[in-house]
């Protein structure tokens, strides 16, 4: 493990915004992870754990250490029937989801080309096309930080909620997670629950894995720009979950309201709809700004945008979906 100062995050934040990292130490196996909670370092100083860097925007230097989690061995094992795949924090999500179908492991296949690694799956419970990371795991392995102790954090122990869990909840910052394993299956199932899913493959009676997979690759990069062409955190804001009564209130001025059902008496509505409704898709301000093809998605709309400029940005969108819609949209993104 080596600690470098002075390290530029630019390439390191998919949204390409500089900030500089006073120390930056990237962990490649388990070794490196045990030096570095040998050494104390993230009981000396703030510390941010960085997986791809797809959900954070730096508005800022970080005075502290940028501990950037790059282990990325996947391990294949059986339980029963079924398969469980053992995946490294720093492994890229997409990577493992296409090696978990080329070896004939199913069910992670709704979650191609997702930004992120698999660490960052068990803490944002990430999501896509009607499947959660919840539904998968079977239970991560993490260090407590000040102690230094290993658990295994069981599926019920990880308190998963929409884009949501313990480790981003109650135990934030308390444990750096080292592995995830994921319950699979030797038999592919299609997950075609998601509308534009199952529009874009009616006709095909049968689709396999492969074909789920780049289906879902189109989808998904028809709506969020290329990392090469524009950065962005993928979706800036988390769907509101609302009270149905708040559902039916908007619903009555504005009809074409999108929304979705939620647990009981909620529904989860279209963010991304709310704030094209707000006149801000493909609209910038400053050098941030709103994706011409999904408005969820907040971009740097000229390679050139701080974290300031972004946040600056939200914050119009947030205050005009909220005077016209009395709703308040949450970033899934981190502000840091
Ligand atoms: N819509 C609009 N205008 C827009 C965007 C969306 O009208 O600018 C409406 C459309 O009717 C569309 C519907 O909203 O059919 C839903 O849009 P989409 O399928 O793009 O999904 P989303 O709700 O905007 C969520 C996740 C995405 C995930 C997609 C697909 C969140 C915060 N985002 O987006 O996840 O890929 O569903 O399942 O829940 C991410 O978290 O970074 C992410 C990309």
């Amino acid at each position: 493990m080596t600690i470098e100062h002075g390290v530029s995050l630019k390439k390191y934040n998919t949204f390409g915004i500089e900030a500089t990292a006073k120390d930056y130490v990237a962990i490649r196996s388990h070794d490196d992870l045990m030096q570095l909670l040998q050494s104390g370092l993230l009981l000396k100083e703030p510390f941010l754990i960085l997986g791809g860097g797809s959900n954070v925007v730096f508005t800022r230097d970080f005075d502290g250490v940028v501990v950037r989690m790059e282990n990325a061995a996947v391990r294949f094992g059986r339980m029963g029937d079924d398969i469980v795949v053992a995946a490294e924090a720093g492994k890229v999500m997409d990577e493992l989801v296409r090696e978990c179908a080329a070896k004939g492991a199913y069910g992670l296949e709704n979650l191609a080309a997702i930004p992120g690694t698999v660490g960052a799956s068990a803490v944002q419970n990430v999501g896509a096309y009607g499947l959660e990371a919840k539904d998968v795991i079977l239970c991560v392995q993490a260090y407590e930080i000040a102690s230094g102790k290993s658990r295994t954090f069981m599926n019920e122990d990880c308190q998963f909620g929409y884009r949501q869990s313990i480790f981003k909840g109650e135990l934030k910052d308390k444990y750096i997670i080292e592995s995830v394993m994921y319950r699979l299956t030797p038999t592919f199932e299609p997950k075609l629950g998601y509308k534009a899913l199952a529009d874009a493959l009616a006709g095909k009676d049968c689709p396999t894995a492969a074909e789920v997979i780049d289906v879902i690759t189109q989808v998904r990069w028809s709506k969020l720009p290329r990392p090469e062409e524009k950065g962005s955190a993928g979706s800036f804001f988390k769907n509101p979950v609302v009270p149905i009564n708040v559902y039916e209130r908007i619903v009555k001025d504005y009809p074409g309201l999108v929304a979705f059902d939620a647990e009981a008496g909620k529904k989860k509505l279209s963010a991304g709809w709310m704030i094209e409704q707000c006149g801000w898709k493909g609209r910038n301000l400053g050098h941030a700004g709103v994706y011409e093809k999904q408005a969820l998605v907040l971009v740097n709309a000229d390679g050139e945008a701080r974290g300031g400029d972004v946040v600056e940005l939200a914050g119009a969108v947030v205050s005009d979906v909220y005077q016209r819609f009395g709703v308040l949209l949450v970033p899934e993104a981190i502000i840091v």
